[in-house]
């Protein structure tokens, strides 16, 4: 079959082919990827079928039909995946912005009915509409920052019924748009308002009364957050143990404000990842690795420490050092990231988590993938992996993060097609 798609004279293709297939990036692997130079990448039906330099490409499958993208030397990647959002919630948090400016902490402001709560309130009187055009909104930020897919989790309903009307918002918003989306389960945000005080309780409602109406193929991850104000390390136990006999993968928010051990209990009910670790010490990432053998995916969120004046960033150096696979997301959400800018998070890895460019890179692709069980679909550019390419409007991968802030998609494709917005 000719090609439908032709990707052609990448200056630096950015394959990410090369490591284990068996799981995500570790050590070394983070930074050692292919890339080829002059390269190219051809599609068929929405798919890759073939990748490597302009000297090897089939001539013979480049017909009058082939849609022909110019790269002209620049920089060609896999879609970005991002692999923590918040997408679906009412309102925003713009007054409380400034009371962080201020000196209130996050905990404070959650402490006084504020924080979370005060998106689930506005969440609550959204309608469904408006829901959905929100995330509508948001997803259209996301595909023009080169996100091709993302996961996206509830949380800001507490109660069963708005946390369902999130889930089918997250629903209807990948069904109407390209970028794929891949939701998680966070009813276990915090206890719901009507159980204030009684979070063991709150999670019993969870367990016996909504999980059982999701299918993990529909819903494939359940999530918690585990921390002083949401949920302690014992609820979180044994919530994500029910929620895994239910047949879903498990995650946590955990060690975001207090090394709790939230990660590490959650890493020995294999879950697909572990989520902020600002907290997460080098002794217990190295434990986690080694008990998982590097299948659990540590996910940072640089953006987090930074837009909630915290010193602490997760320490991203000593993790892959350790052998602890990383990915980065935006976290984008009302409260403590309301940026979509993954470029952003991406340099801010690199400035405050030590990470290298290539790791960096690394953490936004394939390890993304792994985060959310994507890994055969999308993050690397490989035969049979959706057409989720990406040209730049850089000339080589080490000036990704250097354009700080700068978003340098110039052309996004998405399973095949090139977006023109
Ligand atoms: O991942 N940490 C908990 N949840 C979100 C923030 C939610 C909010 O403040 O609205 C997070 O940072
Ligand atoms: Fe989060």
């Amino acid at each position: 079959m000719p090609y439908s798609l032709l990707v052609r004279h990448c200056g630096q293709l950015l394959s990410l082919a090369g490591g284990p297939t068996s799981q995500p990036l570790a050590g070394a692997a983070m930074r050692q990827w292919q890339v080829i130079t002059d390269g190219y990448v051809a599609c068929e039906q929405g798919r890759i079928v073939a990748v490597g330099p302009m000297a090897e490409l089939d001539e013979g499958q480049v017909t009058p039909e082939t849609q022909i993208v110019e790269a002209q030397g620049r920089v060609v990647m896999p879609g970005l995946v991002e692999c923590h959002t918040h997408l679906v919630f009412g309102g925003n948090r713009a007054a409380e912005f400034q009371r962080k400016l201020q000196g209130e902490s996050y905990l404070d402001i959650l402490a006084s009915g504020g924080g979370i709560l005060s998106t689930v309130r506005a969440t609550r009187a959204a309608s469904d509409a408006q829901l959905l055009d929100n995330a509508l909104h948001h997803l259209a930020g996301f595909r023009r920052y080169g996100i091709t897919t993302l996961e996206a989790k509830t949380g800001y309903g507490l109660d069963a019924e708005t946390e369902l009307r999130l889930l089918q918002a997250a629903r209807l918003a990948g069904a109407q748009q390209p970028v794929r989306v891949i939701s998680t389960f966070l009813g276990a945000h915090v206890p719901g308002p009507e159980y204030g005080g009684r979070p063991a309780e709150y999670l019993e409602m969870l367990a016996a009364e909504v999980l059982p109406r999701l299918n993990p193929e529909e819903v494939p991850f359940v999530d918690i957050f585990c921390e002083q104000g949401a949920f302690s390390v014992a609820e979180s136990r044994r919530y994500l143990a029910q929620a895994q006999t239910l047949g879903f993968g498990l995650k946590i928010h955990a060690e975001q404000l207090h090394d709790l051990g939230g990660c590490e209990m959650a890493a020995e009910l294999g879950a697909i990842s572990v989520d902020h670790c600002d907290y997460l010490t080098p002794a217990a990432a190295a434990r986690i690795a080694a008990l998982t053998s590097g299948r659990t995916v540590a996910v940072l969120l640089p953006l987090v420490p930074l837009f909630l004046r915290q010193e602490q960033y997760a320490p991203g150096r000593a993790f892959i050092d350790v052998g602890l696979p990383v990915a980065i997301s935006t976290d984008f959400n009302p409260g403590s990231c309301p940026s979509k800018n993954l470029w952003l998070a991406l340099s801010v890895a690199c400035l405050k988590m030590g990470l290298t460019p290539y790791e960096a890179l690394a953490a936004v692709t394939l390890n993304a993938a792994w985060a959310i069980g994507q890994q055969h679909e999308c993050g690397s550019l490989e035969p049979g992996k959706r057409a989720d390419i990406l040209v730049l409007d850089v000339p080589t991968a080490e000036e990704i993060p250097y354009w700080l802030g700068e978003n340098p998609v110039r052309t996004v494709i998405i399973g095949g097609e090139v977006q023109t917005d």
